[in-house]
């Protein structure tokens, strides 16, 4: 019981890797808020908690609108009384396999809304509470597309920008008490990456590109996200984390 007493929020958790943080944080006595713009996926994770024997409310948000973020961090509060971990998971893939030249205009901006000012949108608000009650922890979910480049320019992009924020960010509120890091994941078989895995041969390609020899599985992820969340991270502030058998280090 890593976070017993403490009060965890994901953005993004209705489906794949954000509904692994949402469990795992209950799993480690955490009061979890489950945010997601799919209500219906996000009230499903709040079930699967609270049939665990956990604690979690849903509430409903859109990460790129500034003022349902605002409320999703107040909502947070006054349901729980505090804010103190806060998992920044939404995110969209985009087009894959698109280059710069080729990105529809649309599919760009909608990329860097989602991916980026999302999680700005997020820390704005809960850096805010945290300075309030002088401390707390922030997980910006990157990916290794975060520290090499995969074709698709806008994706690559913003998570290049996500861990440009979490650094700033941590150099700026460390010394309040606020721990601020990212995470880096390989490839996960979640349901956005499920289009990618229908085409013939490319599951096998793609475990093949991870020295390890296989994919990834949301509760790998999960598990670096709470440890990040936790006190047992005490001194790792501004770091990317690569979780991704060894994907980017080649
Ligand atoms: P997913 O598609 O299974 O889950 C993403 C969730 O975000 C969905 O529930 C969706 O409704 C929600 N969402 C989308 N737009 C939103 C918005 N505007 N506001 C609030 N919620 C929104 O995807 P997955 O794979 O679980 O991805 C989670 C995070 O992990 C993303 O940031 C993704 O970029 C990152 N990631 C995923 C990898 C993978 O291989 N699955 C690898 C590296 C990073």
């Amino acid at each position: 019981m890593r976070l017993e007493d403490k009060t965890a929020l994901v953005t993004g958790a209705g489906s794949g890797i954000g509904r692994a943080c949402a469990l795992a944080y209950a799993r480690e006595g955490a009061k979890v808020m489950v945010s997601d713009i799919n209500a219906a996926n996000g009230e499903a994770t709040t079930e699967l908690i609270r049939d665990a024997g956990g604690t979690a409310s849903f509430y409903k948000t859109d990460v790129t609108r500034a003022d349902e973020v605002e409320d999703l961090i107040k909502r947070t509060v006054e349901t729980y009384k505090s804010l103190d971990c806060a998992c920044n998971n939404a995110g969209i893939a985009g087009k894959l396999g698109m280059s710069a030249a080729d990105y529809p205009e649309e599919n760009f901006d909608q990329v860097i809304a989602v991916n980026l000012k999302g999680v700005w949108l997020c820390m704005k608000y809960q850096i805010r509470q945290m300075l309030l009650q002088q401390g707390g922890s922030i997980v910006n979910m990157a990916s290794a597309a975060g520290l090499k480049a995969i074709p698709n320019a806008a994706y690559t992009a913003s998570k290049h920008g996500v861990i440009g924020l979490t650094r700033t960010s941590a150099q700026t509120y460390s010394r309040e008490g606020i721990r601020i890091n990212a995470v880096c994941p390989g490839y996960v078989p979640t349901p956005a990456v499920q289009p990618a895995l229908e085409v013939p041969g490319m599951k096998d390609r793609l475990s093949e590109m991870h020295p390890i020899g296989r994919l990834g599985d949301e509760d790998e992820i999960a598990e670096a996200v709470v440890w990040l969340s936790s006190d047992a991270a005490s001194f790792v502030c501004g770091h990317a984390l690569s979780v991704d058998g060894g994907l980017v280090i080649q």
